[in-house]
């Protein structure tokens, strides 16, 4: 039996379920891809890498209506407490065991801001993280570019599978992706944050070619809705 269910649903949104269920970036009501509505989820711990509305998402409503655990930055954990919903904060390079989930918080090369009501409010700095569940070390690496420290993020977590943005223009395009890959040395690579909207628009067979002529690593290119289990 799998110890863990890994499900994309849609952008940088994934469901991990092991002993507990993790919910990170729900980016649900708006996502033109969205394999599910946000009354199907059901998480105890919502982990939500920046400010930015495609993954804060309804981060707010789903806390609110099944009171489970939310992490984020400093910043973004005190706006949503200031919609009346509670948050904890934590920074990069800090670990949180929760409720026997580990999260630890990562550099992202990216920009945060929480956009709401025509005012963008402090949303700190942008994130990932590895996540320790179900035995095993999963890196969601946010929005970012490809720096040079994810080798050190290789090193020191050893992540068997990581969660990378091929979107481009916002984040990472295939080229620095494949990069990425090569840094961290992961098992597994799971593209996400592309074709969300138009203007993401990447073919990832091109990311599957590209880093299969580069490394052992093995690419699994999802659909909204379908899931890998280990
Ligand atoms: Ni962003
Ligand atoms: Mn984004």
């Amino acid at each position: 039996m799998a110890d863990l269910k890994i499900t994309w649903l849609g952008h940088a949104a994934f469901l991990l379920e092991a002993e507990k269920k993790l919910l990170i970036d729900p980016f649900i009501t708006g996502n033109p891809k969205a394999s599910c509505i946000p009354e199907d989820l059901d998480p105890d711990i919502i982990a939500v890498t920046h400010g930015h509305r495609d993954h804060l998402g309804d981060t707010i409503e789903i806390g609110a209506r099944t009171g489970c655990r939310i992490i984020s930055i400093h910043e973004v954990a005190n706006y949503i407490k200031s919609k009346g919903v509670f948050a904890e904060g934590m920074n990069k390079g800090g670990t949180m065991d929760v409720e026997g989930v580990t999260l630890t918080m990562t550099q992202a090369l990216h920009s945060s801001s929480i956009d709401a009501s025509g005012f963008s409010f402090d949303g700190g700095s942008p994130a990932g993280f590895v996540i320790g569940i179900g035995g095993h070390s999963i890196y969601h690496a946010g929005d970012t570019g490809v720096f040079g420290d994810m080798q050190l993020i290789g090193e020191l977590y050893e992540p068997e599978i990581a969660l990378l943005p091929i979107g481009s223009r916002f984040t990472m395009g295939i080229k620095e992706a494949v990069k990425a890959v090569e840094l961290i040395e992961p098992q597994i690579v799971v593209p996400m944050h592309y074709n969300t909207f138009d203007v993401i628009r990447q073919d990832p067979e091109v990311f599957r070619k590209a880093v299969e002529a580069k490394v052992d690593t093995k690419v699994i290119i999802l659909e909204p809705g379908e899931f890998i289990e280990l």
